[in-house]
């Protein structure tokens, strides 16, 4: 969709409507993206019963994941999936079933999705959201996987929605990245934000620090020096976000720039973090791209790392392309002497 030429206002339909016109080809794309904007709509609207709506945190089985599921993320499975049926979609990778669900045989498309996102601010009225991805169907009886081991490049398609105060649909058809914002009384999505440029540096920076004592020697020689301010090598004052929901603290960064950091620790299980590839990086990381930011698993760039399990994990720095150049430093340092690349040891690293 080329965001240049879209209108402050116009609702999703007419943007995808106007894409597919200058691209024939995006048809079935636009396709599975009204299906996903059309089950976020069902899902905000039980999100903003809160309480009223039920439990939505009650507790069910374990997801694929070792996770317990709650009412809230069987219902956005279900929704979401539902809706997915609906439109020329092949397969889901879905962080609620274990295996690919097959939904239309010889569709064209397959779906990446984690139909609810940030699963510990259920309940308390916190941000929560829905992240997903559209490939080329790929997948053949000697290859099942097939539609999803590829690299995070070959998405035609990424979004997230956020079920905040206001409920944003965000979205990339690889020309850009368009904020939306759902108009509840029209019941329908509106363009509020263009084309997004994020920062090339900010002063933000999110992490769980909780898990400070488990990381490795990189990270835990950029959040020292965060944490040295002005004083230290970076050279400038920092402030700390943790909103415990990947696409609410993703928003801020694409609005506001900054840098994410979910990585690799010692805890067990948690070498490669706790994000997912297939339905929360890559999908992240091609808005990130399409907004001029940037985002690395430390040493590579997330988009062009394929997957070997639909449920795989990989650590995830993103954010302001300046600042997550900076954390590439320290990894690219982490051989150093001490641990410490001496380039590091110096004020004014990030000046030049
Ligand atoms: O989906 C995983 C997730 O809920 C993300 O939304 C969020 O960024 C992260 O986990 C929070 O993890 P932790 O509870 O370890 O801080
Ligand atoms: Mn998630």
């Amino acid at each position: 969709m080329s965001s240049a030429s879209l209108e402050i206002g116009s609702s999703l339909d007419a943007c995808l409507a106007q894409a597919v016109a200058a691209d024939g080809t995006l048809a079935d794309v636009a396709k599975v993206i009204a299906a996903c904007a059309a089950a976020a709509i069902a899902v905000s609207e039980v999100i903003g019963r809160g309480a009223l709506a039920g439990d939505l945190a009650a507790q069910g089985e374990q997801n694929s994941d070792g996770d317990v599921q709650k009412f809230l993320d069987v219902l956005a499975h279900e929704r979401f999936t539902e809706a997915l049926r609906g439109a020329p979609v092949a397969e889901v990778a879905s962080e609620e079933a274990e295996g690919v669900m097959l939904l239309n045989a010889g569709a064209p498309l397959a779906v990446a999705i984690d139909p609810l996102d940030g699963s510990s601010n259920i309940g308390v009225n916190m941000a929560v959201g829905t992240i997903f991805g559209i490939r080329p169907t790929a997948s053949s009886p000697e290859n099942p996987l097939g539609s999803f081991t590829g690299p995070g490049t070959l998405q035609l398609a990424a979004g997230f929605v956020t079920y905040g105060p206001a409920t944003s649909f965000v979205l990339t058809l690889g020309d850009g990245t368009q904020i939306y914002t759902l108009d509840r009384e029209q019941r329908s999505f509106r363009l509020t934000h263009p084309r997004i440029e994020v920062v090339a540096a900010a002063k933000e920076y999110a992490i769980n620090a909780s898990n400070a004592r488990h990381w490795d020697t990189p990270v835990k020689a950029f959040i020292e020096d965060c944490l040295r301010g002005a004083e230290g090598p970076l050279d400038k004052d920092f402030n700390m976000r943790w909103l415990g929901s990947l696409v609410a603290d993703a928003q801020r960064v694409l609005l506001r720039g900054g840098v994410f950091l979910y990585p690799g620790d010692n805890r067990k299980g948690y070498a490669q973090g706790r994000l997912r590839l297939l339905y929360e990086a890559a999908p992240i990381a091609m808005l990130m791209e399409q907004a001029g930011a940037g985002a690395i698993d430390g040493e590579r760039r997330i988009l062009d790392i394929g997957a070997t399990g639909i449920h795989e994990r990989v650590p995830l720095i993103f954010g302001s392309m300046d600042d997550v150049a900076c954390v590439a430093k320290y990894y690219g340092g982490r051989n150093a002497a001490a641990g410490r690349s001496p380039l590091f040891g110096q004020r004014g690293l990030m000046r030049g």
